[in-house]
């Protein structure tokens, strides 16, 4: 039997942490989809369209990895794919206690779907994408911690967003 694997988030942009983890998962599912969390009541920086592309871009050379998005409930989504395992990543032990309580109100509402924890690289255990927007927002590097291409992406958004950086005190443009 194909074991099929969800990885789902906002991705808001992909880093190369999660990009560890896609590698991860995909050495140990049959299949791999990343779902991207549509209906959010977060705004985000990239549009759901952007989102896929950037991923997609990542996953191009990875036969058992596929990008998708999705709304409504998580458990849903992955049983009405066929799928049987929710992976998170888990970078320190302050992501533990949101990740559990989602995990076990996952297993809640189906006993059917697993969540498996995964750990990134220690490199990337500090990095986050709300940290990434930060930086790029504020004219600092974010070099190494995302794709090239996303780090373009990231430059022309805050690039169009005018007086962004000098609305805030200290920052540099880059
Ligand atoms: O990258 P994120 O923002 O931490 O991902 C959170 C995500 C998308 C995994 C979570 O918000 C989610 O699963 N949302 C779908 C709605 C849902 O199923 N909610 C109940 C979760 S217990």
């Amino acid at each position: 039997m194909k074991r099929r694997a969800v990885y789902p988030g906002s991705f808001d942009p992909v880093t190369n942490g999660h990009i560890d983890l896609i590698h991860r998962s995909a050495a140990l599912f049959d299949q791999v989809v990343i779902a991207i969390l549509g209906n959010t009541d977060k705004t985000p920086l990239f549009t759901i369209e952007e989102r896929v592309e950037m991923l997609e871009s990542v996953v191009r050379n990875r036969r058992n990895v596929s990008v998708t998005t999705f709304s409504g409930l998580l458990v849903d989504f992955v049983e009405r794919i066929g799928a049987s395992v929710i992976v998170r990543g888990i970078r320190a032990v302050s992501d533990y206690e949101y990740e559990l309580q989602m995990a076990l109100m996952n297993r809640r509402l189906s006993s059917r779907v697993e969540t498996v924890f995964m750990m990134p690289a220690e490199t990337y255990s500090y990095l986050s994408s709300r940290l990434v927007k930060e930086i790029s927002l504020l004219g600092g590097s974010v070099r190494g911690l995302v794709p090239p291409a996303v780090e373009r992406r990231l430059a022309q958004k805050y690039k169009g967003m005018a007086g962004a950086a000098g609305a805030v005190p200290g920052a540099r443009r880059k």
